[in-house]
C-alpha cells in the first residue's frame, strides 16, 4: 500500500501510528482535513485483518466526518481513531493510553464513541484527555448517540418522503429497517408511533423480539430485506447493502437510513438513478450524532432531539432541493455543497488549542420544527 499516494488522493493531512509501550495499544488517528477547524470523529475498534485494512478504514471514515461537518456547516474537520490492537493490559489501561495519544495532538483531533466503543469507553479516555465526546450520562456526559442519530434519520426521512411523493406524511407509509441496534430500533420506534407501518429484521432474534414487543412492528426474514415490498428501506446495519446484486431487487422508492457506507461501488448509484430510486447520502442521513455530539443549546426548553430531527431534515431537504433544480442526484448534490464550504479556504492546517470548543446549537428559520 503506497500510503502517501493515499493520503495524497483524498487530501488527508496526517496519520498518527501510536504505540504505547505500557499496555502494547496499537492505535492508529486520521486527521482529514482541518482547515475549517479540529478534527473530529470516533474510535472504531474492531478485528482487522491486516495494517493496510485498518489505515482503509481510518482514511475513507475520517474523510467522511469532514463532508459531515462540512454539510452541518460547523467549524470542524474530519478524523477517525481505528484500534488495531488492544494490547494486553485490558480496555479499561488501552482507553487511557489513547487519550494520552490523543493529548499529544494538543487540540487538533478529538474522538467519540463510534462501531465497537461505547460510552464507559470514553469515560475512560476522559480520564487522560479533555478532548473526547460521549462519556457516560451519569459522569455528565452526553452518552450512547443513537438516539441522535436515528432523530436525524427520521428527520431526512420525511425530507424524502416529500420530495418522493409530495407528502411528508409518514403515517400510513410502509418501513422495512435492517439492524435493530443503537439506531435502528429508536428509529422504528418512531415511525412506528408516528403511524408509520414498521417491518424489520436483525440478526439477533433478541432485538426483533425486542421490538415486537416494544411498539406495533412485523419481523420480516433477514434474505430478501432488500426485496420487502414497502415505500422506505432503511439500512441501519451494514455497509455495502446497495450493490449490483441487490439494487435490481429494490422495490421500494426510497432508501434512506444510518448505515455508513451503504453504495458499494459507482454502478449502483448509476443504477439506483437509473431506476427513480431516491436514495439520501449516508453521510448527510446520519450525520445526527456528529451534530448532537459538538454542540450545547443554551435554553433548557429546547428539546435537543427535536431539533437534531429538525436540523437534519432541513439540510436533507435542500440537498434534494438542490439535486432536483440542478438535475444531478441527491449524491453528487452533497459534494458540491461540501466543495462549496471550502471555497477560498487556503491549505493552512489548524494549530491545536488546548480545548475543542462545543458549537451552539440554534433553530433557524428553516429547521422544520
Ligand atoms: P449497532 O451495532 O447497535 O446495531 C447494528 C445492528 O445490526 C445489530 O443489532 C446487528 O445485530 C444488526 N445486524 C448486523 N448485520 C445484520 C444483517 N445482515 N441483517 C440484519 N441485521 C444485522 O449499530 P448502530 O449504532 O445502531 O449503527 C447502525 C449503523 O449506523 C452502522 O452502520 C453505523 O456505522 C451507522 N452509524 C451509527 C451511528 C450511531 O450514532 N450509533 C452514527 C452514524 C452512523
Amino acid at each position: 500500500m503506497d500510503i502517501f499516494y493515499e493520503m495524497a488522493a483524498a487530501g488527508h493531512e496526517q496519520l498518527v501510528f501510536h504505540y504505547d509501550r505500557a499496555t502494547g495499544l496499537k492505535a492508529l488517528i486520521a486527521l482529514h482535513d482541518t482547515r475549517r477547524g479540529p478534527a473530529l470523529g470516533g474510535c472504531r475498534s474492531r478485528n482487522y485483518s491486516s495494517e493496510s485494512e485498518a489505515i482503509t478504514d481510518a482514511l475513507r471514515l475520517s474523510r467522511a466526518m469532514t463532508g459531515k461537518f462540512a454539510v452541518l456547516d460547523l467549524p470542524y474537520g474530519g478524523g477517525k481513531t481505528v484500534i488495531f490492537d488492544l494490547g494486553t493490559r485490558g480496555r479499561e489501561e488501552a482507553m487511557k493510553a489513547l487519550g494520552r495519544a490523543i493529548e499529544t495532538l494538543r487540540g487538533r483531533y478529538g474522538t467519540g464513541e463510534d462501531v465497537g466503543t461505547s460510552p464507559q469507553d470514553m469515560g475512560w479516555v476522559a480520564e487522560t484527555t479533555d478532548h473526547v465526546w460521549g462519556t457516560p450520562e451519569e459522569k455528565g456526559g452526553d452518552g450512547n448517540p443513537g438516539p441522535a442519530t436515528a432523530a436525524g434519520v427520521l428527520g431526512g426521512i420525511v425530507a424524502c418522503l416529500e420530495e418522493q411523493f409530495g407528502s411528508p406524511e409518514i403515517e400510513g407509509r410502509r418501513f422495512a429497517v435492517q439492524g435493530l441496534g443503537n439506531v435502528g430500533f429508536e428509529l422504528a420506534k418512531s415511525l412506528a408511533q408516528r403511524g408509520g407501518r414498521v417491518s424489520g429484521c436483525d440478526l439477533d432474534r433478541d432485538r426483533v423480539t425486542l421490538a415486537a414487543q416494544t411498539f406495533r412492528f412485523e419481523p420480516i426474514d433477514l434474505e430478501p430485506w432488500i426485496e420487502t415490498p414497502c415505500d422506505v428501506l432503511c439500512p441501519c446495519a451494514l455497509g455495502n447493502v446497495l450493490n449490483p446484486d441487490s439494487v435490481p431487487r429494490i422495490q421500494a422508492k426510497i432508501v434512506a437510513g444510518a448505515a455508513n457506507n451503504q453504495l458499494a461501488d459507482e454502478e449502483s448509484a448509476t443504477l439506483l438513478e437509473r431506476r427513480g430510486i431516491l436514495w439520501a447520502p449516508d453521510f448527510v442521513m446520519n450525520s445526527g450524532a456528529a451534530l448532537f455530539l459538538t454542540t450545547e443549546v443554551s435554553n433548557p426548553e429546547i428539546d435537543k432531539l427535536a431539533l437534531v430531527e429538525a436540523r437534519i431534515g432541513s439540510i436533507v431537504k435542500s440537498v434534494l432541493q438542490r439535486a432536483r433544480r440542478s438535475g444531478v442526484s441527491p449524491r453528487h448534490a452533497a459534494a458540491a455543497l461540501i466543495a462549496e464550504k471550502f471555497e477560498g479556504k487556503s491549505g493552512a492546517p489548524y494549530v491545536g488549542q488546548d480545548k475543542i470548543e462545543k458549537s451552539p446549537l440554534l433553530p433557524s428559520d428553516e429547521d422544520r420544527l
